[in-house]
């Protein structure tokens, strides 16, 4: 069983251009929570006023996730989680050199004894704490072990890799999980970002290599080009893997289309799980292979995510789809209207269109029109 931690509410929400408002982020977390996710990272509590606000909104509702704030390794942060009454935190520690020496303008000494104050102060308030290295992909490895060890004796109940900029490669990351997950006697959590479109595979070689946890977020929204996405990393474990999550994939398009519409941000129509075109199918072979037996060109039932199937008439259609739409719509039609409407689908398909059950019924009504009876 692996956990998903979702951080659609504050990784998702640092999509450029996305804010949303409390009563936003509850209706997410409440989708969340009954799509089975296993924590929440609700956002960032030191942020806003209007974020506490969705935070507080959301731990005030008593749902099954844990809820965690992000925060930085400052009490100041942490406080302001505490205000928000979090389940725990997500304390994050830059902890590549590139980070320490350019960002936070430290040594590696004085970052480790910020993290370790910050966990000990979080633990004192009775906080659940998973310990980050952001960018950790970019970090001297001995550090990056270290750091977590330590972390570990000061009380954090889960470490974390993040692969900030998204830099892993799946063999490198069943390496790097590896070796963290054979040293490190608490869970070990795995954050991918999708910079070279990798974070996916990323993050089910991390699985591979020891993760026990992983953070995801609906329709892969994040910074840049994204977080690794959960439907996608849930229905290759589901199915690929054989490894079990709470996920109830059922939900997953409608918690999709519930995070695209508050968010504003338009599903593509060939997004892998949810998208609409995922289980969309024109070609005549495709068609006739579906219509004998769905496993064909079906490696999921879309039903199982919440998705439909969808035949599309156009160019590329044979007369098996054709006749598999008129079942559905029941309709049936001589051998002459047939041909008819065939061959005007092939027609308006050359012009570059393709045909929706509004058009089909459409052509059928004036080719009935034009039949003599
Ligand atoms: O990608 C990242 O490193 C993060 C951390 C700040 C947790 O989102
Ligand atoms: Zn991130």
């Amino acid at each position: 069983m692996v956990k998903i931690l979702d951080t659609t509410l504050r990784d998702g929400e640092q999509t450029p251009g996305v804010s949303l408002n409390p009563h936003e982020k509850l209706e997410i977390a409440i989708k969340l929570d009954d799509l089975g996710v296993d924590i929440i990272e609700a956002g960032s509590a030191i942020t806003s006023k209007g974020e506490r606000e969705g935070i507080k909104a959301i731990t005030s509702q008593g749902l099954k996730a844990e809820i965690c704030s992000f925060t930085r390794a400052m009490t100041v942060d942490i406080d302001y989680a505490l205000e928000c009454n979090v389940d725990g935190v997500h304390l994050v520690v830059p902890v590549s050199d590139i980070h320490i020496k350019h960002k936070l303008r430290k040594t590696r000494e004085e970052t480790l004894k910020c993290a370790l104050d910050a966990v000990e102060y979080a633990k004192d308030h009775g906080l659940i704490v998973e310990l980050s290295g952001e960018d950790a992909t970019r970090s001297d490895i001995d550090f990056l072990i270290e750091l977590f060890k330590k972390g570990v004796e000061v009380g954090a109940d889960r470490v974390c890799v993040c692969d900030t900029v998204g830099v892993l490669t799946p063999e490198r990351s069943y390496d790097l999980f590896k070796r963290i997950c054979g040293e490190i006697s608490v869970p070990v959590s795995v954050h991918c970002h999708n910079d070279f479109g990798m974070a996916t595979a990323n993050t089910l070689s991390a699985i591979r290599g020891g993760a026990q946890e992983c953070h995801l977020t609906i329709n892969g929204i994040g910074e840049r080009a994204g977080n690794a996405s959960l439907e996608e990393v849930v229905m290759a474990l589901h199915i690929l893997y054989n490894i079990k999550t709470n996920i109830k994939t059922e939900k997953l398009y409608e918690v999709s289309r519930v995070v695209s519409r508050l968010m504003k941000i338009p599903v593509p129509p060939n997004k892998a799980i949810v998208g609409d075109n995922a289980f969309a199918h024109e070609a005549g072979i495709h068609v006739d292979g579906l219509i004998k037996n769905n496993q064909t060109y079906e490696p999921i039932p879309p039903e199982m995510v919440g998705n439909r199937r969808r035949i599309i008439l156009g160019k590329h259609s044979g007369k098996a789809a054709l006749k598999y739409k008129l079942d559905l719509m029941g309709v049936s039609l001589s051998k002459e209207e047939f041909e008819k409407v065939y061959e005007r689908i092939k027609n308006l398909g050359d012009l570059g269109k393709y045909i929706s059950d509004v058009d089909l019924k459409t052509i059928i009504n004036e080719v009935r029109g034009e039949s003599p009876e």
